[in-house]
């Protein structure tokens, strides 16, 4: 059994993996302090000390409003972090699996689903870091597989860190009987990140490589949440508490949507994901929401 190391393991998707597959994968899951990304020493320790095989690489700052205000603070984290941890990972002949993000598809205009060779031009902070750590890592570790991830949701749960995601976002409004606003002009597949964590071991046998990692969504935001909404059956009107926000994105629509076919061929039909309405279905019926 190989020693996996997971960085980031105490935030949404680290913490999650960890729960989910710490009794079946031997783990390493260092805390922020006792391995920080952006100290090229104490990664040097790390490695040498536990000599993790392959690299799961989660920890950033993934807050884009954060990486806006703090873009140099951002960029230690999400650039040279990523960096750092790719050279580690080349000189110890591990295999390094980094998570990017969808974002790096929002400057662009085209329509419909985005394949991985598509040209970018990132317009956030965030998404350009995620872009230039993504040519780092290529650089540095040939054999790393490089995921795109889309937007992920839980509930909150014990233990598990979670943040404002779409789901929380939703059943909060419905809590609170407040309207919440989706874009209409904003594309983007949605997942579950249960679902997401499953299907991560499979990753480690991907062929080299960028690939689109999450739901495929053919709905604007707005009409997605508005699906959601209605299968939760709670008796609301939908208008009284979703509300579609038509001026966000007035440049052109931010189309992050992905398809997912590559990972899908390249894992052998391993990794297939349902597309974003059908996993929320199935996380209503999970969690009887
Ligand atoms: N969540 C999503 O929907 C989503 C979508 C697309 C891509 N992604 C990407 O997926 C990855 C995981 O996302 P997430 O939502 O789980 O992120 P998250 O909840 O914000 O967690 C980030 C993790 O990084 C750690 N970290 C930050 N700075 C560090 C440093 N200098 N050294 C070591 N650890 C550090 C944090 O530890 P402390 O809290 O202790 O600082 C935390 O464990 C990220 O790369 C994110 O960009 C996420």
């Amino acid at each position: 059994m190989k020693t996996i190391l997971v960085t980031g393991a105490s935030g949404f998707v680290g913490s999650r993996f960890v729960q989910r597959w710490g009794g079946a994968l031997r783990i390493l899951a260092p805390t922020h302090s006792e391995l920080d990304i952006t100290d090229e020493a104490s990664i040097s320790r790390y490695f040498a000390d536990n000599r993790p095989e392959i690299v799961l690489h989660m920890a950033a700052i993934s807050n884009t409003m954060q990486c806006e205000q703090f873009p140099q603070e951002s960029y230690k984290v999400n650039v040279v972090g990523a960096k750092n941890m790719a050279h580690a990972t080349a000189a110890s002949k591990a295999r390094f699996i980094y998570f990017s993000s969808e974002q790096v598809y929002n400057g662009n205009r085209e329509s419909g689903a985005m394949n991985e060779d598509v040209a970018l031009s990132p317009e956030s902070t965030y998404a350009c870091q995620k872009l230039e750590a993504e040519q780092l890592v290529q650089e540095l570790c040939p054999d790393a597989v490089i995921l795109r991830v889309t937007w992920m949701y839980d509930i909150a749960q014990t233990g598990l860190s979670t943040h404002a995601n779409f789901v929380v976002r939703i059943l909060d409004a419905i809590a609170k009987r407040e309207k919440i606003y989706f874009p209409v002009r904003e594309f983007r597949g949605i997942t579950n990140v249960h679902e997401a964590v499953e299907l991560l071991p499979y990753t480690f046998e991907l062929p080299a490589g960028i690939y689109n990692y999450g739901a495929e969504n053919s709905l604007n935001t707005y009409e997605t949440a508005c699906c959601f909404f209605e299968m939760l059956n709670t008796g609301l009107k939908c208008d009284d508490i979703i509300a579609p926000d038509v001026e966000r994105y007035p440049e052109h629509e931010r189309n992050i949507a992905i398809s997912n076919a590559k990972i899908f061929r390249a894992s052998g039909g391993c990794i297939c994901f349902c597309d974003t309405l059908a996993g929320l279905r199935i996380f209503i019926d999970r969690f009887s929401l």
